[in-house]
């Protein structure tokens, strides 16, 4: 039996979250520059969009470019956005006719304006997709997303819109990027990094982590099915006691 076929479809995550690591080593081990690595993630993407829709799974985040990132050589940088550009440019078709939405998480304004253009280009054509929504976590960090919650939260109560016993788990999650999707149930990082790096660090409380040796550019499917069987192998407590749960 294969690793798709072991998948219980009445199990799945609703929402699987993607931490994309391992480009520059996969590059380097083939003696080629950083981009290469990049450049051969996108087939990683592509494959692992298509096999999440096909399989039923809802929602699928994945950590694209991170506030951190920008830190990276210009060179590298540059790159990044422009493959991004070239990626949305050429893939948009093959989401809507995945019928695929597709959404972006992060501080997008400080993305470059060709970028921004695609990107809102994209989401527009795709806006009325169901069957999965591909979330694209781009100049995005968890700090930077909860800080900005609070800001924005401190600001409506100042205006006396809400009052501080308003704020609850609810009104939080409802100022955060992510206010329009479900928390992931399942968070994949590649690359053998055990490791969350300012990724949804409030929506993964209860998140089952995965960590997998493959580096990104040979993720493939057959990677996602076996994280999504490991996943169903397991019991989710949420803080409560395994004959809780059994019955
Ligand atoms: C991490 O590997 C990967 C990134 C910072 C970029 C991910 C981008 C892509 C896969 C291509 C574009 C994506 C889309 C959605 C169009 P790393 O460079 O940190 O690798 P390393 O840890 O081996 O150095």
């Amino acid at each position: 039996m294969s690793f798709k076929e072991k998948i219980n479809p009445a199990r799945l995550p609703q929402h699987i979250a993607v931490i994309m690591d391992g480009n520059g080593r996969w590059a380097k081990q083939k003696g080629k520059l950083r981009v290469f690595g990049h450049q051969n993630g996108v087939l990683a993407v592509r494959d692992t969009v298509e096999a999440a829709a096909e399989l039923g799974i809802k929602f699928l985040t994945l950590y694209a470019f991170s506030t951190e990132n920008w830190n990276r050589p210009k060179f590298e940088v540059n790159a990044l956005m422009q493959l991004l550009i070239s990626t949305i440019r050429k893939e948009t078709k093959t989401l809507t006719d995945n019928d695929i939405r597709l959404q972006a998480i992060g501080d997008i304004d400080s993305l470059p304006t060709g970028c921004k253009r695609e990107l809102k280009e994209a989401i527009d054509l795709t806006s009325g997709n169901k069957r999965m929504t591909l979330v694209l976590a781009l100049s995005y960090s968890s700090k930077w997303e909860i800080l900005n919650a609070v800001k924005r939260i401190a600001g409506e109560v100042a205006e006396k819109r809400i009052s501080i016993s308003d704020i609850d788990e609810s009104l939080f999650n409802s100022f955060l990027c992510t206010a329009n999707f479900p928390d992931p149930e399942l968070l994949i990082r590649t690359s053998g990094e055990q490791r969350i790096s300012n990724f949804l660090l409030w929506q993964i409380a209860y998140s089952e982590l995965y960590f997998t040796n493959k580096l990104w550019p040979d993720f493939r499917r057959e990677d996602l099915y076996e994280a999504i069987l490991d996943y169903q192998s397991r019991e989710r407590r949420f803080g409560k006691t395994s004959e809780q749960i059994v019955s």
